[in-house]
């Protein structure tokens, strides 16, 4: 199974910098001394350090925990008409999305990652009707081999007017569109980048929710400004979804609305 994106430590160096505090200052609210606060950011677990920083930085201690000792992993089948496509780029992997309509092989695209070949092969494969691509946001990880599929597909891409990418026509969140028997409305879920947005997709066999970098499996995207905002606005606005909606994120493994409520330490 795909790992998690981020570890323990990751987990609390984004709590962190969203809270706008420094290691020492943490450190002293927490009561940790500055070479326990080193280790535990280097990625040395301690249980009582952890439950201590958690508290200060309003995560839940239980989950870090959980996740720390590999007791979280999220139990998710991909659907029979979705392929979750994972390119390497640089040092990491990024996740993009391929739905179909199986009545009448209607697809769309959620970003595109940082090669087209695994998108390319599989719609050929399955012979599909590619009428639209979608871009989460528009670092570069995500949008890669834009050109490529537009060339190839002939397809019409889009992005949000807020967040607009060159190639791509723009929407304004909220917009609603339709692939197959399959409704696609968008979302703004900002923080990670000002225009991010998320795809609630609806269709006869599936619920899901194509979150690009707003959330992980047990973490968030890196947030760059109003961290409270970003929370607020996932919690409302993804987490607010039913429990068993899927969520497809840019990085790491597929999960649910309801794990993730019951075991993301942003969150739980
Ligand atoms: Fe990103």
């Amino acid at each position: 199974m795909t790992p998690l994106e981020d570890n323990f430590a990751d987990i609390l160096g984004k709590a962190l910098r969203g809270r706008g505090l420094s290691a020492a200052s943490a450190a002293e609210s927490a009561g940790l001394t500055e070479a326990a606060m080193d280790c535990l950011l280097g990625g040395e677990f301690d249980e009582p350090a952890a439950r201590s920083l958690a508290a200060v930085l309003q995560l839940n201690g239980d989950a870090l925990v959980r996740l720390a000792c590999g007791g979280y992993r999220p139990q998710v089948e991909c659907p029979l008409a979705m392929v979750q496509a994972t390119t390497d780029y640089g040092t990491m992997t990024v996740n993009a999305y391929l739905l179909w309509d199986e009545e009448n092989r209607d697809a769309a695209i959620f970003d595109t990652g940082a090669d087209a070949a695994p998108l390319l092969q599989a719609v050929a494969s399955l012979d599909l009707n590619v009428v639209a691509l979608f871009l989460t946001h528009s670092h570069a990880d995500h949008i890669h081999a834009l050109a490529v599929l537009k060339r190839e597909l002939g397809v019409e891409a889009w992005s949000s007017a807020l967040e607009p990418v060159r190639g791509t026509k723009t929407f304004r969140p909220g917009d609603l569109f339709n692939t197959g028997r399959h409704f696609i409305r968008t979302r703004l879920t900002p923080g990670h980048t000002p225009g991010g947005t998320t795809y609630v997709i609806e269709g006869p066999l599936l619920q899901a929710a194509i979150v690009g970098d707003a959330i992980f499996a047990g973490s968030i995207g890196k947030v760059r400004d109003d961290y409270q905002g970003a929370l607020v606005n996932i919690r409302r606005e993804i987490l607010g979804l039913s429990d068993q909606t899927l969520l497809c994120p840019g990085h790491g493994p597929l999960t649910t609305v309801g794990q993730e409520k019951a075991h993301n330490p942003f969150f739980a």
